[in-house]
């Protein structure tokens, strides 16, 4: 049984292992991402019946630009398959949904589907579903670093000027983009132990779930295993009782 009273305000989540999960059952990786777009629709709708303020999806990395063009242009068809698809759904549930990452570079049809997403439900109050895309933890520190040299090249601020609350409001997470406080929960699926140039920034005190599934085969039941898990942790920010 969750405890409503520790209910994280921000989930975040690595949704991997969709390859595997086509390749065990000897269909395309396609199929597999196809799969993982309805496990991620569950999820969304399971974090706004659990009561979750923010929650965070890794769907495309940096880094995943490595793989094939025909996977990387079937990611984004399925993408813009899912927000137009659901469109209605997030819209009714009182959903906001936010992109986190530098999607100048992502297919041109996205960016629209999910623009107009973006202005659907700009207004919405509820879960604030946020998808990374073409998103990088160390591209996000360095575009923030940018902007923080322009501002004292300009002189608008002192190098001694520079705080840590600074920095997070120039993430994409920060006060500048999307205001989301620091996931208190980052769960991965799919049996690799690391972030994958993840939340490099905010996930300093998260605590870490690795749930032993494939990211299609992750249900609401797994979800709220994982949520007890972070529930039965100490978290001590470094001190001491
Ligand atoms: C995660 O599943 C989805 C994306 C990275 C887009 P993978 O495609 O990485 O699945 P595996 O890790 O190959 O099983
Ligand atoms: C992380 O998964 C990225 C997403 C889930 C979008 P990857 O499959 O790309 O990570 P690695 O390659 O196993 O580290
Ligand atoms: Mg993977």
């Amino acid at each position: 049984m969750l405890n409503k009273d520790r209910m994280p305000k921000h989930v975040a989540i690595i949704m991997d292992g969709n390859g595997r999960w086509a390749k065990a059952k000897g269909l395309h990786r396609l199929a597999g991402h196809n799969a993982g777009m309805q496990s991620m629709k569950k999820i969304v709708d399971h974090s706004d019946k659990l009561g979750i303020k923010y929650l965070t999806v890794y769907a495309f990395s940096t880094e995943n630009w490595k793989r094939s063009l025909d996977e990387i242009s079937g990611i984004f068809k399925l993408l813009v398959k899912y927000v137009n698809s659901d469109l209605k759904g997030l819209v009714e549930n009182n959903v906001k949904v936010k992109l986190l990452g530098d999607y100048s570079t992502i297919p041109g049809d996205a960016v629209k589907s999910l623009e107009k997403t973006i202005e659907a439900t700009k207004y919405n109050t509820g879960l604030q579903f946020n998808i990374a895309l073409n998103y990088g933890g160390r591209d996000e520190i360095k575009k923030a670093l940018q902007c923080i040299a322009g501002e004292v090249k300009n002189g608008n601020i002192e190098p001694n000027d520079i705080t840590e609350d600074m920095i997070s409001s120039y993430m994409y997470t920060g006060s500048k983009f999307n205001d989301a406080p620091d996931p208190e929960l980052i769960i991965r699926t799919g049996g690799e132990l690391r972030l994958s140039n993840f939340l490099l920034w905010q996930s300093a005190y998260s605590e870490l779930v690795f749930p032993d599934v494939l990211w299609p085969d992750f249900t609401p039941e797994e979800y709220e295993k994982a949520i007890a898990d972070y529930q039965g942790r100490e978290r001590r920010f470094g001190g001491r009782k």
